[in-house]
């Protein structure tokens, strides 16, 4: 009875869920989005080297993507250069070698807000809402560069997070921090993005709290947004991953399917706990 897209329970490559397609096209998933999965990467940070500024350099060779319809996940120990890796691929530092593709298309040289109208969606590691503004302004300030009415996305996110529908008015600042990382997500939901970047989407939160999230992002994939994500909680994120990328020092130690990297014996006695 729900036409909402999130409640349905079909499979992570399934792109077809949603509201009949003849309509008006899902909210929160601009046609034009993401295809079903094939092995052509839809975002890809390639072979990228670089750091910031005149400083030295943090990534070197270092490849990160994600295909349509899946979950990617980048893990790794501290200071690896994991956010880094997502600032590159987001434009928020300059490569020296390397590139990056969205949909086929060669956006190495664009600006973040750029990128953002081509389709990327951002949620940094850090600062990622507007503490003093509400919950609903926080999704409107996500909707910046829409001229149109954005009203059913922000019901279709309200939908997938129903607490912050509860807490709309109260500032954003106040919530937990598992409540401010869905306003986090809602607000880069906003743009309608083909494709979704998270740098720590569980930080700091609850066990029980981590699998909400999980599940609300499993959801937002099923949607047919692939979603690149950075996450501490290597494991749990490696047994909802797709594809799986160990980075250290700034290069790929390993890169696999989430599978093959949980299975794998260094993978698990370096990264994983034994
Ligand atoms: N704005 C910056 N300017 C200069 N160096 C930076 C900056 N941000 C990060 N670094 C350096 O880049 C390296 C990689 O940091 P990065 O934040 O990418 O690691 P990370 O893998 O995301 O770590 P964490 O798990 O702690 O989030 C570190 O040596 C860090 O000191
Ligand atoms: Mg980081």
């Amino acid at each position: 009875m729900s036409d909402n897209p999130y409640q349905d329970g079909r499979g992570n490559k399934d792109v077809s869920l949603g509201k009949d397609s003849t309509s008006t096209a899902d909210p929160i998933r601009k046609s034009g989005a993401a295809k079903p999965a094939a092995d052509t990467p839809f975002l890809i940070g390639e072979n990228m080297t670089g750091g910031y500024g005149k400083g030295p350099d943090i990534l070197h060779d270092c490849t990160i993507a994600v295909n349509p319809g899946e979950i990617a996940v980048i893990v790794g120990p501290n200071g690896a250069g994991k956010s880094t890796g997502m600032k590159a691929v987001f434009g928020m530092l300059n490569i020296h070698t390397g590139r990056v593709v969205l949909d086929g298309e060669d956006i190495t040289a664009l600006s973040p807000q750029d990128r953002v109208v081509k389709g990327m969606g951002f949620v940094p590691q850090t600062s990622n809402i507007f503490t003093s503004m509400t919950v609903e302004e926080n999704l409107e300030m996500g909707a910046f560069i829409r001229r149109d009415d954005f009203r059913d996305t922000m019901a279709q996110i309200y939908d997938l997070f129903p607490i912050l529908k509860e807490k709309r008015y109260q500032a954003a600042g106040e919530l937990s921090g598992g409540q401010r990382q869905q306003v986090a997500v809602g607000r880069a939901l906003m743009t309608q993005p083909k494709v979704l970047m998270l740098d720590e989407p569980t930080a700091g939160v609850s066990p029980i709290v981590m699998d909400e999230l999980f599940d609300r992002i499993i959801e937002v994939a099923r949607t047919g947004i692939p979603i690149l994500m950075v996450e501490q909680n290597a494991r749990q994120a490696l047994e909802i991953a797709d594809k799986g990328y160990v980075l250290v020092q700034g290069r790929n130690a390993h890169t696999g399917t989430g599978k093959e990297l949980l299975a794998d014996e260094e993978v698990r006695r370096s990264f994983l706990g034994g």
